[in-house]
């Protein structure tokens, strides 16, 4: 059983975006830069105007300060309450209390940068996972077991050249709409309209969800939980998540920097036609087949022992994006981007399967978004595709009302 907290937190970072890892990838890269649209966007909240006790962490956005409480606790394997306490698990508020563990947390913050700075001219080469590995005190002694025995398959954290004899990025992107229906048709997509169920990590309840995308960027999803409804809202400027109270500590909060330009991403992705231009410095990877599904059988990604094309490329932010290609069908089968924080990259991942033919354009009927400490799946039942949509979807929401009930 995960403990309330943890709950909680996967329920609060359930429509915030969160996941990370991307160590080697952490190597050497320079913090995003902002996108033209992302300085006129709504201003996000920062975290030291949002909480009351945030010494280091700071000039980050609420989401992006949650996020980093994921990669903590991923890189961990802790919960909320391994350094907050368990009275966290009752109130935000104390959140804000220092415990032996938070500080001794600051400190590997501090000793992180120094390690960084000293050795390695200031790049990001060494995060938390680096040393902990999943684990609250990391090994010292190599074990022979693991030395001996052949080592996983893993697949690549980076795809940082094109590689001799995969097809070129243009080819696999030339397939990829070509199994949609063709370059022509899905250039005729202006709309998204689709109704279905949502279910997140820590609630098996089905719950009813509505999502709205415009061409070429404008995206709304409503999810009418039990806490009651949250909002996920791109008008293709600005991005916002509303979520009720019991699950956030910042019920409405406008996205900032990499989040943005990922809400962007995943937008865009619902109208392929611009896919040649979502991305720049593509390239293409061995190969590869069999990568492990992070998904419980019962949800299964649609990718199990499918060989795949692997294409890297950078957002128009300098954020990477990893997009898998099934080589049989030519289909997109899964998105992984990265949000670059001060303390690492935060991993999120969105699988497409249960791809079917609607107005003569293949589109997927299940969307799984997994993040650090959290996971979606998404069951649509009807889809319809170029019927008018409501400018007000596309509206800053409204912060939701304040709950009732307290904290579980
Ligand atoms: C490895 C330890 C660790 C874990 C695990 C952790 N935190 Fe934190 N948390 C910290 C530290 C350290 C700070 C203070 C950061 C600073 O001073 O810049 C903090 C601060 C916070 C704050 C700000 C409180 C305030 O008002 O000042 C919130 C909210 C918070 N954490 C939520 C969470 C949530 C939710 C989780 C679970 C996803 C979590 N934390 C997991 C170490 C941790
Ligand atoms: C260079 C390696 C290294 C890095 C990087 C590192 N740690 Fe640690 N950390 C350690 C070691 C070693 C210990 C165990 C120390 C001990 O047992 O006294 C530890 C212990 C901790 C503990 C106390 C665990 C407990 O159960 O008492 C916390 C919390 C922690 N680290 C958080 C972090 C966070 C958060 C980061 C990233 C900001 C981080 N560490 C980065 C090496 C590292």
């Amino acid at each position: 059983m995960m403990s309330g907290s943890k709950r909680r937190v996967l329920r609060a970072l359930a429509a915030t975006v969160a996941s990370l890892c991307g160590v080697a990838l952490a190597g050497g890269q320079a913090a995003p830069q902002q996108t033209p649209q992302a300085t006129s966007a709504d201003k996000p909240i920062m975290a030291e105007q949002a909480f009351k006790n945030v010494q280091l962490l700071r000039g980050i956005s609420v989401k992006e300060f949650m996020e980093a409480m994921g990669f903590f606790s991923a890189s961990l394997n802790a919960n909320c309450t391994t350094c907050h306490g368990d009275a966290s698990s009752g109130s935000w508020d104390k959140y804000a209390d220092d415990t032996p563990m938070k500080q001794t947390a600051r400190k590997m913050i501090v000793m992180m940068n120094a390690i960084n700075k000293s050795y390695f001219g200031g790049k990001r080469e060494v995060t938390c996972y680096s040393c902990h590995r999943n684990a609250d005190h990391p090994k010292i002694t190599p074990g022979l077991a693991e030395q001996y025995s052949t080592p996983l398959s893993e697949e690549p954290e980076e795809i940082t050249e094109q590689a001799p004899n995969a097809p070129n990025p243009d080819q696999v992107l030339d397939a990829y709409l070509q199994a949609l229906g063709g370059t022509q048709k899905v250039a005729t997509l202006t709309s998204f309209v689709a109704k279905g169920t949502y279910q997140g990590y820590d609630d098996p309840a089905e719950v009813p969800v509505e999502i709205y995308a415009k061409a070429p960027g404008q995206f709304s999803q409503t999810v009418h939980g039990a806490n009651g409804d949250s909002h996920w809202v791109d008008d293709g400027r600005s991005a916002w998540v509303a979520q009720s109270e019991v699950d956030t500590p910042v019920p409405l909060l406008a996205l900032g920097a990499g989040d943005l330009d990922g809400a962007h991403l995943e937008a865009k992705l619902y109208f392929p036609a611009q896919i040649k231009r979502l991305l720049t410095n593509l390239h293409v990877g061995f190969p590869i087949s069999g990568v492990p599904s992070i998904l419980p059988d019962t949800v299964g990604s649609g990718i199990d022992d499918r060989e795949l094309n692997i294409m890297e490329g950078k957002t128009a932010a300098g954020n990477n994006v990893k997009l898998y290609f099934d080589k049989k069908s030519g289909l997109l089968v899964r998105m992984v981007r990265y949000t670059n924080l001060p303390i690492g990259f935060i991993t999120t991942e969105i699988d497409y399967s249960d791809y079917r033919v609607v107005s003569g354009i293949k589109v997927p009927f299940r969307i799984t978004k997994t993040w650090v400490d959290g996971r979606s799946v998404t069951v649509l039942n009807s889809i319809q595709l170029n019927v008018p949509v409501d400018a007000a979807k596309f509206l800053k929401p409204a912060a939701p009302a304040p709950a009732r009930a307290a904290i579980q």
